[in-house]
């Protein structure tokens, strides 16, 4: 499966739950590669970051931050059970190009009723890559849930009818995975982040459910 975490907005989630995703996976034995699609490169920093500390790679990062990576996207898909892209910010043909890549599109948002959630643009380019891709499947994501989430709940329920859907399982707004990011770690790979973990774990299962592509078993 080819999973892209897209949102023309900045500072959603989209590196943490790309990263953290393919980790999750990759610790259950399936070969994952993740495609670096942001120009800034923040996954292949992390990666880098990562070997610094010492600490063995679970999956392989590529910087792939061009608008042919929906023909280059098959070719790496061959090699592994799943193809993890961290989507770039504001860039047209970067995201088209992903939209065309991907089986699954999940769109990282803040549950907050006043964050505006993904812009109509990012929807009308959904809409447009379905016009090619009629099976492409996509879901918002709510991350960074806070205490009170009984606001988040409500919001995943009014959005539960809505196009794309809201995925069920979500993400709290946690100090681990800031934590861990900096470190060049996963949030498993922290002692103390049980919550974090769990989540990320729910989320892969969540994302297994929809029976989208070539699931590996
Ligand atoms: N669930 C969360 N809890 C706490 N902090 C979070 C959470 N998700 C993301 N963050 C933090 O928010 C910041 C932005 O996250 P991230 O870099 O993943 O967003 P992004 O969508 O990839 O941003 P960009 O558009 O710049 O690439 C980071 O510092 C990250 O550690
Ligand atoms: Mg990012």
């Amino acid at each position: 499966m080819i999973v892209a975490f897209l949102n023309q907005k900045g500072g959603v989630g989209k590196t943490t739950l790309a990263l953290n995703l393919a980790g999750e996976w990759a610790g259950k034995g399936k070969r994952v590669t993740l495609v670096d699609a942001d120009p800034q490169g923040s996954a292949l920093d992390w990666s880098q970051q990562r070997a610094r500390e010492g600490v063995p790679r679970r999956f392989g990062v590529v910087g792939l931050a061009r608008d042919t990576l929906h023909r280059e996207a098959p070719e790496l898909a061959r090699d592994a059970d799943h193809v993890v892209i961290d989507g770039p910010p504001r860039v047209a043909g970067l995201m088209r190009s992903a939209l065309l890549a991907a089986d699954l599109v999940l769109i990282p948002v803040q549950p907050s009723p006043f964050d505006g959630w993904a812009s109509a643009e990012m929807l009308a380019l959904v809409a447009e890559a379905r016009i090619y891709r009629p099976e492409l499947v996509a879901r918002f994501v709510l991350n960074r849930c806070g205490a009170r989430t009984v606001i988040a709940r409500e919001t995943a329920e009014t959005l539960a009818d809505h196009d794309p859907p809201v995925l069920t399982s979500t993400i709290g707004q946690r100090v681990a995975f800031a934590a861990a990011a900096q470190s060049g770690r996963l949030v498993c790979e922290l002692d103390d982040a049980d919550l974090a973990t769990r989540e990320i774990a729910a989320l892969a299962t969540a994302i297994e459910r929809l029976g989208v592509g070539r699931i590996a078993s």
